[in-house]
């Protein structure tokens, strides 16, 4: 086509893919561009305004290294990857939410029971639930992998005062699907906004901020993994997570309890003399 004005420069793109384009790639592409074009079209578009798009995709690549990853960070507070996340979700297993960037692999393992708040202060926190399919049956041998940020709001990854796995763990479930561990209750925290996706949540007049949650990834042969978050009730954060993680069967009540109704058979029984918080998370997995 010689002659291409803003009208039909979409169809042009799309003549200009090779008829062997893999069908797939001709569908995302060819969606992306129209849709990137009728947003120039309809907005009217500047350059002065395109080339603050292109700035901000150049300052993401600037910051963008093995710990620091700019262009999730700005899929995630756009509400793309929690939209991705949706449209693949299991309608009967329990909804999936954002992994975040501050998970690391090959934490310890953590028997039932376990406790992963060692040292650090506050309430204990007791989280337990059954993994279980979409008949209501225990899966057994499933395994959770948890992590969560340290009182203070930081991750493992992010706080030099921490240990590398410092409120990370790998469960392993038994025949009953039941896990069970101890940690504290995690806080809200801000994601980072030192960098481009800082600029544009400060532009939208927005905040950084995420409600408190422990992250799960739960997996087991013959079921769909799944990563997940399970979130306090009463969270101030919860109605404007930032990066639009939470959803309805993910929002727990943290109940407070006496001392004396701490189980046995954990590790830190015997050892609790303070209320401490109760929360009951069941995790459904869907079939393969
Ligand atoms: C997180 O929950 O760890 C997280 C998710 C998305 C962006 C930043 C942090
Ligand atoms: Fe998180």
């Amino acid at each position: 086509m010689r002659t291409v004005t803003k009208d039909n420069i979409t169809d042009v793109f799309m003549s200009y893919m090779s008829g062997d384009t893999n069908p797939r790639m001709r569908e995302v592409m060819g969606s992306l561009v129209k849709h990137l074009h009728d947003f120039a079209r309809e907005t009217n578009l500047t350059h002065e305004e395109w080339r603050t798009g292109i700035a901000f995709l150049e300052g993401c690549a600037a910051i963008e290294s093995e710990d620091r990853h700019e262009f999730v960070l700005a899929s995630d507070v756009l509400g793309l990857s929690s939209l991705v996340d949706m449209l693949h979700s299991s309608e009967d297993a329990t909804s999936s939410s954002v992994l975040g960037p501050f998970h690391v692999s090959g934490a310890p393992a953590l028997a039932f029971g376990g406790d992963m708040k060692r040292h650090f202060g506050g309430p204990v926190l007791l989280a337990e639930g059954t993994i279980k399919d979409t008949d209501g049956n225990p899966i057994a041998g499933a395994e959770l992998d948890i992590w969560q940020t340290a009182p203070n709001g930081l991750y493992a990854s992010q706080d030099e005062e921490q240990d590398t796995f410092s409120f990370h763990g790998l469960m392993t479930v038994g025949e009953d699907g039941k896990y069970a561990f101890t940690t504290v209750k995690p806080v809200e925290y801000t994601v980072p906004s030192d960098g481009p996706v800082g600029d544009i949540l400060r532009a939208c007049g927005r905040h950084p901020w995420r409600p408190s949650h422990l992250h799960f990834i739960v997996k087991a042969p013959g079921y769909r993994s799944l990563v997940t978050e399970v979130f306090p009730k009463d969270d101030p954060y919860l109605d404007h997570d930032t990066v639009f993680g939470v959803r309805g069967d993910l929002v727990m009540e943290y109940i407070e309890r006496e001392a004396s109704e701490f189980p046995d058979g954990l590790e830190l029984s015997g050892q609790v003399s303070d209320p401490f918080l109760s929360v009951k998370f069941d995790i459904i997995l869907a079939p393969e």
